[in-house]
C-alpha cells in the first residue's frame, strides 16, 4: 500500500529548522521558523515556567484523564486573559476549551465551523500564516482569500480588505489575525478593528480570531483591542488561542478553544458538539502546559513575573526592528525598510524576491521563509552586521 505514496516536500516553515541546523557555518542566521530567541540565539525556559514547573512536580496527585475540556482552572485563565476585566466574562456565554497548542485550536474551529454549517468558507487574509489554508482544507472547509497586505506598499490594503469582505455571506467566517498579524506584522488598528465589527455585523458573517501572539504586540490588553470590542459588539465569537510564544511553551503544545455563543442555552450546546469533535479528533488535551499557565496566573508573583519576562521578549523584538533599519541604513541601502519599525510582533515581510531570498539562505546562510518572512527575534547584536550587510549587498 505503501508504495503508491510519493514524497511530499518538507513544510515551508518548519523545513528551515533542519537546514539551519545542518548548516555548519558559524556565522549562520535563524530567521525562520516563528520562535522567540534571546540575546544568544537561545530559545530558553521562562523562569516563571520553570517555578511553576517545580510546583507542579511536587504537588502533582495524579495522571489520570483530565476530559475533553481540560484543566478548568486553565480555561477559566485563559478567558481572563483574553477578555481582561470584559462584561462578557459574567454572561455565561463563552466557554473555553485546552487544545493541544494553537494548531489544535484551530482544528477544533474547522471541525466546528463545519457541524455549523457545511457549506461555510472560512475567508482569510492574503496573505496569513502558511499552515492555515492547509488546515482547513485538510478539514474538508472551504476557503478563500480577502487583500490584505499591500507589497507595493507595504502596508495594509484596508480598502481592499473591506471591499471584499462586505461581500460576504452570513453564515461565513472570517478569519482574522488578534495582534502581531503573521506574516506580515501588520495590524489593524483600533478604527479598523471597529470597522471589521461594524461590517460583521452588518453582513451576519462570523469572525474567527487567531491569537497566537497576545502579549508580543503592543502589550496583553493592547493586543486583545478587536476581541474586547467584538465580544461587546457582536453575537457570536470563535477565538484561537495559543500559549507557544507568550509563554515559551512551543512543545508542551497548549492553546485554547473559545467559543462566545448568543446566550448561555447555545452556548452549552455548542459546547456539546465542541466536546464531539474532540473525541473524535484527540480525545482530550495534554494537561501539562494547561497546568503550568494555570499554576502562573494564580500567583501574584509568577504573574507579575510573567508579565516582566513577556515585556523583556516584547522589547527586544522592537530594538530588533529598530536596529535592523538603522543597519540596513548604516551599511549603504538606500530602499525605505522604515516599515519594519512600524510594524509589530515577531514577523515582517523583508520585500525581496524568491532568488534575493534563495541567494541569502544559500551564500550567506541566512535562513528565512521564502516568501521573504523574517523572523525578528532571530536578530541580535552579534549578527545584525552581517545580516545588514549581507542583506544590501544581495539587493544593490
Ligand atoms: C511560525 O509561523 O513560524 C510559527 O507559528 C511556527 C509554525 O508552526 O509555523
Amino acid at each position: 500500500m505503501f508504495e503508491q505514496l510519493s514524497p511530499l516536500p518538507a513544510d515551508a516553515i518548519l523545513g528551515l529548522i533542519n537546514a539551519y541546523n545542518q548548516d555548519a557555518n558559524p556565522d549562520k542566521v535563524d530567521l525562520g521558523v516563528g520562535v522567540y530567541k534571546d540575546e544568544m540565539g537561545h530559545t530558553g525556559v521562562l523562569q516563571c515556567v520553570k517555578t511553576a514547573e517545580k510546583l507542579r512536580n511536587e504537588n502533582e496527585t495524579s495522571k489520570v484523564y483530565i476530559g475533553p475540556t481540560g484543566e478548568a482552572a486553565f480555561n477559566e485563565k485563559i478567558n481572563q486573559l483574553i477578555f481582561g476585566d470584559h462584561a462578557i466574562l459574567a454572561q455565561d456565554r463563552l466557554r473555553t476549551i485546552s487544545t493541544p497548542g494553537g494548531t489544535g485550536s484551530l482544528r477544533v474551529a474547522a471541525e466546528f465551523i463545519k457541524s455549523c454549517n457545511a457549506n461555510a468558507t472560512v475567508w482569510m487574509s492574503n496573505p496569513t500564516w502558511a499552515n492555515h489554508e492547509s488546515l482547513f482544507v485538510a478539514a474538508g472547509v472551504k476557503v478563500a482569500a480577502y487583500p490584505y497586505y499591500d507589497y507595493e506598499t507595504n502596508s495594509l490594503d484596508f480598502d481592499g480588505m473591506m471591499a471584499c469582505l462586505s461581500q460576504v455571506n452570513a453564515g461565513d467566517i472570517v478569519l482574522l489575525h488578534a495582534c502581531c498579524h503573521n506574516p506580515s506584522g501588520m495590524d489593524l488598528t483600533q478604527s479598523q478593528w471597529q470597522s471589521v465589527t461594524a461590517l460583521a455585523k452588518e453582513r451576519g458573517f462570523t469572525p474567527l480570531i487567531d491569537m497566537a501572539y497576545q502579549g508580543f504586540g503592543q502589550g496583553l490588553d493592547a493586543d486583545a483591542y478587536g476581541p474586547r470590542l467584538m465580544a461587546s459588539e457582536l453575537p457570536e465569537l470563535l477565538l484561537s488561542s495559543s500559549c507557544s510564544k507568550n509563554f515559551g511553551l512551543y512543545r508542551e503544545r497548549i492553546g485554547g478553544f473559545t467559543l462566545m455563543a448568543k446566550d448561555s442555552t447555545n452556548a452549552n450546546v455548542s459546547q456539546s458538539v465542541v466536546l464531539s469533535v474532540v473525541r473524535g479528533i484527540y480525545s482530550m488535551p495534554p494537561a501539562h502546559g494547561a497546568a503550568l499557565v494555570s499554576t502562573i496566573l494564580s500567583s501574584e508573583e509568577l504573574t507579575a513575573q510573567w508579565h516582566q519576562e513577556l515585556a523583556v521578549m516584547r522589547e527586544r523584538i522592537a530594538f530588533n526592528r529598530q536596529s535592523l533599519v538603522e543597519k540596513l541604513k548604516e551599511y549603504g541601502v538606500t530602499r525605505d525598510f522604515s516599515f519594519i519599525i512600524r510594524q509589530s510582533g515577531m514577523f515582517s515581510f523583508l520585500g525581496i524576491t524568491k532568488e534575493q531570498v534563495a541567494t541569502l539562505v544559500n551564500d550567506y546562510s541566512i535562513y528565512m521563509v521564502d516568501s521573504s518572512r523574517i523572523s525578528i527575534a532571530g536578530i541580535n547584536k552579534s549578527n545584525v552586521d552581517y545580516l545588514a550587510k549581507s542583506i544590501a549587498a544581495v539587493i544593490k
